[in-house]
């Protein structure tokens, strides 16, 4: 199939990366054009444009950082639709509020194209072995006709209801995931005085309720990170964390709900970004919390 990837972050780059190995003619586009190039270099065509790109294709996944990126790469002057996106089937896969999927599938649709949206759980390794978890929403006829490519990229897709709905669910899951991040270094600073070694630690917690299942996939990871070695390539960030829990708290809003576990969790990862660990793997901040329980013992 001829499928262009835009956005080569490190999701999209991973998930082009896994296209191409299964024989796919892939082109990508990317606002920073030197990460397309180890796809070029595994056979990927780069397009200068979306606009370029989306006359190339005939299905064009995004997996781009926040509504902002998607509405420059889909409304801008050389944006997707500006192009020949009719009778095109667009995949969006970034992790957005509900109103932004169903405001760009409206726009998709006037420019005669299809639209399903399909967030996805599960981080850059499992992007590259076709082992996400994808939320899809969009109509029955469209998702069937993405679920060919969708089941490529995850071991798992379900149909969550219309446009909007997989942004919802995506949202939804995240939560007490993120959430987690900061649990996890409060408990931690209860039992740091004990003086266990991190790997043990991690252990412990994975085999008990207290710890969830990223736990026995991440582990040795985050013991590296409590031990304080470098925790190798940065897969989600802290400031994608707070990006993920401030959509999260106005989606809630916008509901009439409350999430005031959420909201205080944002306040401690607000924090460490202002202590300059924005940029790092969010495994970092249970490590801090322990680091910090430590000098008090
Ligand atoms: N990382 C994960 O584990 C993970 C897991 C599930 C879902 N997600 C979601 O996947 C999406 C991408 O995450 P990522 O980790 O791949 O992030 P990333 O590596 O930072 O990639 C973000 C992408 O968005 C592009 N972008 C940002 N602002 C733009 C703009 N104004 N115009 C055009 N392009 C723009 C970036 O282009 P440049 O390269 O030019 O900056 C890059 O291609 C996010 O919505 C994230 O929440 C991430």
């Amino acid at each position: 199939m001829r499928i262009g990837v835009v956005g080569t972050g490190r999701m999209g780059a991973a998930m082009a990366s896994r296209l191409l190995t299964l024989g796919h003619e892939v082109t990508v586009w990317n606002r920073t054009v030197e990460k397309t190039r180890p796809l070029a270099q595994a056979g990927a065509i780069v397009a200068a444009t979306p606009r370029e790109l989306v006359g190339q294709i005939e299905f064009a996944i995004s997996m781009l950082a926040d509504a902002q990126a998607i509405d420059t790469v889909y409304n801008g002057p050389q944006g997707l639709l500006s192009g020949d996106a009719a009778g095109k089937l667009f995949i969006e896969m970034s992790t957005v509020r509900p109103e932004n999927q169903k405001a760009l599938a409206a726009k998709v649709r006037a420019k005669g194209g299809a639209m399903v949206e399909c967030p996805v759980g599960g981080t850059v390794f499992p992007a590259k072995e076709g082992k996400l978890f994808g939320f899809a929403g969009g109509e029955a006829a469209d998702v069937a006709r993405a679920k060919p490519i969708l089941d490529q990229l995850c071991r798992r897709v379900e149909h969550v209801g219309p446009i909007g709905s997989g942004a919802s669910m995506k949202l939804a899951i995240n939560l007490p995931l993120l959430v987690f991040w900061q649990s996890f270094g409060e408990a931690l600073s209860l039992c740091a005085s004990i003086g266990l070694d991190p790997a043990r630690l991690i252990d412990i917690f994975s085999d008990t309720s207290g710890g969830p299942n990223f736990l026995k996939v991440r582990g040795s990871v985050i013991a590296g990170t409590l031990q304080g070695k470098d925790a190798g390539p940065v897969t989600f960030n802290v400031d994608f964390v707070r990006k993920d829990l401030q959509t999260m708290l106005a989606e809630a809003k916008s509901l009439g709900v409350e999430l005031p576990v959420s909201a205080r969790a944002l306040e401690c990862f607000d924090q460490a970004a202002r202590e300059g660990h924005g940029g790092e793997d969010s495994a970092m901040l249970p490590a801090t919390w322990l680091k910090r329980a430590r000098s008090r013992t």
